[in-house]
């Protein structure tokens, strides 16, 4: 995992899913109903260390990422947070210099030590149980956190943050900062803690104009990553549905790779992302959970498009609490075989 995204040629390519610690595993159901709630599961380390790890025993993944959100940060900066069952997350709406101003940084350390403590463990973890493989600390990109912040949650469009980001700039922008600069702690401590890789979900990347693009995915995602460099960990950009942003991205950003999201042709990519930048993705998760034949022939097309190229397996989005097990272990056998 580690040399791809070094930029080498890694033959089988290395291969993890996207949330791939979570609902589809019976094991993580279990230890799931054994916690309060998602935050409390979050914030146990022992439990946290745990659900991360599960993945790994069963599949041999080549990288564990750590169990948590992306909401996690909103919540230590204050801001709060519910996951309601069936409902997905559901926050105070953020509308004003009043709701930026409460975000408070110096609560940061003390509520993400939990979150550090798990890095720490699953980094023990790994080397006890003998598994060669990387680990992924994560945090959203600022402009996805500021989406369901101003939303209160999930939305189809993001319609109100959008309409911010245009009519009241400066609001906008006060958000932004105490975003990336949360970010930045954030994620150097969980380098510090023993990450060796970070990726940044921007995951609503894709509804913005290209100006608003460069100045709120690309421009905050540049200066995250060169506060970043000299941490001794590589950096994984995943501005999803950025179509073809993606070329700008890549090398204006500095990212070490770039996650392609389903809609993506792998081959397009190819030539509009500098051969520099590892390239991961980006097999789609209805793919995955449909199975059979049309499974193999989508796994086929990304690893021809990909072959002689610095690449990771992996999906487009992640995997669907409905997606059977065997269908996971037949990608695996078909990823390993190529
Ligand atoms: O990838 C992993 O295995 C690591 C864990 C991880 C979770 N969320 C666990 C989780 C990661 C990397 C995330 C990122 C995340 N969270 C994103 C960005 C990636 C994406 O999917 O677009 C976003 C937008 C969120 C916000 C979020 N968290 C939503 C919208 C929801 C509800 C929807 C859902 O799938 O349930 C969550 C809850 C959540 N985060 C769960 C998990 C395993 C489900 C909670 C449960 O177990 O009940």
């Amino acid at each position: 995992m580690l040399r791809a995204l070094d930029g080498e040629v890694v033959w089988p390519p290395p291969i993890w899913l996207m949330r791939q610690a979570g609902r589809y595993l019976p094991e993580y159901r279990a230890l799931r109903a054994s916690a309060a709630d998602f935050l409390t599961l979050v914030t146990t380390p022992e439990l946290a260390a745990e659900v991360t790890l599960q993945p790994l025993r069963r599949f041999g993944f080549d990288a564990a990422i750590l169990f948590s959100d992306i909401l996690i940060l909103p919540w230590a900066l204050g801001h709060g947070l519910a996951f309601r069952e069936g409902e997905g997350p559901v926050l105070p709406k953020l509308r004003d210099a009043a709701g930026v101003a409460a975000l408070d940084p110096a609560r940061l350390p003390g509520a993400i030590a939990p979150v550090l403590e798990t890095v720490r463990r699953v980094r023990a973890g790994i080397a006890a149980e003998g598994h060669d493989a990387a680990l992924i600390g994560f945090a959203g990109g600022p402009f996805t956190v500021a989406c369901y912040m101003v939303e209160g949650g999930g939305s189809k469009d993001f319609a109100a943050t959008r309409r911010m980001a245009y009519a009241e700039p400066a609001l906008f922008a006060a958000l932004m900062e105490r975003l990336t600069e949360a970010t930045i702690a954030y994620l150097s401590a969980q380098a510090e803690a023993g990450a060796d890789v970070l990726m940044l979900f921007d995951s609503w990347a894709g509804v913005l104009s290209p100006s608003l693009f460069a100045r709120h995915v690309i421009a905050p995602t540049q200066r995250i990553v060169r506060a970043l460099k000299g941490s001794g960990t590589r950096i994984i950009g995943f501005p999803r549905l950025a179509g073809a942003m993606l070329g700008p991205y890549a090398p204006e950003t500095g990212v070490d790779a770039v996650g392609m999201d389903t809609a993506t042709d792998p081959l397009w990519a190819r030539g509009a992302v500098p051969r520099g930048v590892t390239l991961q993705g980006n097999l789609d998760p209805i793919a995955l959970l449909a199975g059979g034949e049309a499974l193999r022939t989508e796994i086929s097309s990304i690893l021809a498009a990909m072959r002689g190229r610095p690449f990771v397996f992996n999906l487009g989005h992640g995997i669907l609490p409905e997606t059977p097990l065997e269908h996971v272990e037949a990608l695996v056998e078909c990823v390993r075989a190529s």
